[in-house]
């Protein structure tokens, strides 16, 4: 009998991609235009003076996006990774001086310590919101644990309170990294407002691009001034000085954002909320209807939160619904359906904390792990319990969700028929 399974050559569920993501209007492109024929297109040492901190558009997506937050001050860095970087100095962190992060998020929340000569200290996350967990963070504490760094993972705040309170029983500060989460609420609270500072990324993929960009948020004049220096080599530059000194205070970079970038960040800007409202009707849309499919966990809101979903990621109990993870995603993928088995692997065990160990490991005298079982919340959910996909986002429609809810259906109700189909196809792959 013919297979009615895509993996085995029945008929897809969906033949078009999914819709292409970020969507560009022609207000993006009229304001870019504008910065074009302006010939501004970065200024921050293009004339002396009014340009020292950033041109005009800079400074006006700085100031939106720091009124937005109702915080002081506002740094745009040419990407988050340089955000993070930057307010690990700022922060103070000294070299060999350990931060305590998840290992379940994107590298650069690690490396920008690393990158200070600092050191990453893996702490666990929670199984529900795959967040850094609190307990597990008081239990890394060491007496060279000077900062926090907790990770909004796919749009869901982190349980801010719980660090905070280790935070303040420490004297620890703490760094938000929220370039999954933009305007998520952890108990009406904006994310990024709550630790010392937040960071924010504006590559591609985020919710609000501009191509490459990051931001920096704070209500410490200290923090934001050291920033500032750190993304302009470490220049003094005084509001209204005359020329350039060429004198560099401290090491610093290149982490400018450009005006052509900062025009993009003002316009997507004002269409944050809009967007994370689609998100948020899209992923409430397959909650609704995968939530009742036995086996499947729809990803957890903690009461008085507003989750983002900048990724839509699910609990996937594979005893209980007999199907393998790996072959579940597969038969979903020749659907047309995008999903994928877990985020990254926990961070520690990527060769750069091993057999290519860092320069910043040669000030360290502290005794940080990247071994195996380290984190094993954090090991469980990447190898066997989290599934997860992107698609749920602007401009897709609930047309597009309900091919999703549509494969998922299909899959289970044809279980035998993969289970089956999957063996044949492993032993004439072993045969072949
Ligand atoms: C959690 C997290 N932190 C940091 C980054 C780094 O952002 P960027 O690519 O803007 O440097 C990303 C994005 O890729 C991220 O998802």
């Amino acid at each position: 009998m013919k297979s009615t399974l895509a993996l085995f050559q029945g008929p897809k569920i969906r033949t078009t991609p999914f819709p292409p993501h970020p969507v560009i209007g022609q207000a993006e492109k009229d304001a870019l235009l504008e910065v074009l024929d302006s010939g501004n297109l970065s200024t921050f040492i293009a004339s002396p003076g009014e340009y020292f901190l950033g041109g005009k558009k800079i400074k006006q997506f700085e100031r939106d996006f720091a009124e937005f937050h109702g915080v002081e001050h506002a740094v745009a860095f040419n990407s988050a990774t340089a955000a993070l970087h930057a307010a690990i100095v700022a922060c103070g962190l000294q070299p060999g001086e350990e931060v305590i992060v998840p290992p379940y998020t994107f590298t650069s929340t690690a490396t920008c310590a690393l990158m200070h000569n600092a050191i990453p200290v893996f702490a666990d996350i929670q199984d529900d919101i795959f967040c850094l967990d609190p307990t597990a963070v008081a239990r890394s504490i060491s007496p060279l644990t000077r900062a926090i760094i907790p990770v909004h993972l796919f749009g869901h705040p982190a349980d801010m309170d719980g660090i905070l309170r280790i935070a303040r029983k420490h004297n620890l500060k703490v760094i938000e990294d929220c370039a999954q989460a933009p305007a998520a609420l952890d108990k009406g609270r904006l994310v990024g407002t709550m630790g010392d500072c937040g960071i924010f990324s504006f590559t591609e993929s985020k919710a609000i691009t501009t191509g490459e960009g990051g931001m920096l948020i704070t209500q410490d004049a200290s923090i934001a001034d050291l920033a500032r220096l750190v993304r302009n080599h470490g220049e003094v530059i005084l509001e209204g000085q005359a020329s350039r000194t060429y004198r560099s205070t401290m090491l610093g970079w290149n982490y400018r954002m450009t005006e052509i970038e900062a025009v993009l960040g003002i316009v997507q800007f004002r269409k944050l909320e809009d967007l994370n409202q689609v998100r948020i009707e899209l992923s409430n849309y397959l909650t609704s209807k995968l939530s009742g499919m036995d086996g499947l966990t729809a990803p957890t809101v903690c009461p008085g939160n507003k989750h983002v979903y900048y990724v839509y990621a699910l609990k996937y109990d594979e005893a209980k619904i007999g199907i393998p993870r790996a072959l579940f995603i597969h038969a979903l993928e020749a659907e047309g359906i995008p999903f994928d088995a877990g985020y990254v692997r926990p961070l520690y065990l990527s060769p750069l904390y091993h057999d290519k160990k860092p320069f910043a490991f040669q000030h360290y005298k502290g005794s940080a792990r990247y071994d195996k079982g380290l984190c094993p919340v954090a090991e469980r959910m990447n190898e066997r319990e989290v599934i997860l996909t992107q698609m749920a986002r602007p401009p897709a429609t609930l047309a597009d969700m309900e091919d999703i809810v549509r494969a998922f259906h299909k899959i289970f109700e044809r279980k035998r028929e993969l289970l089956e189909g999957s063996k044949v196809l492993a032993q004439q792959l072993a045969a072949s």
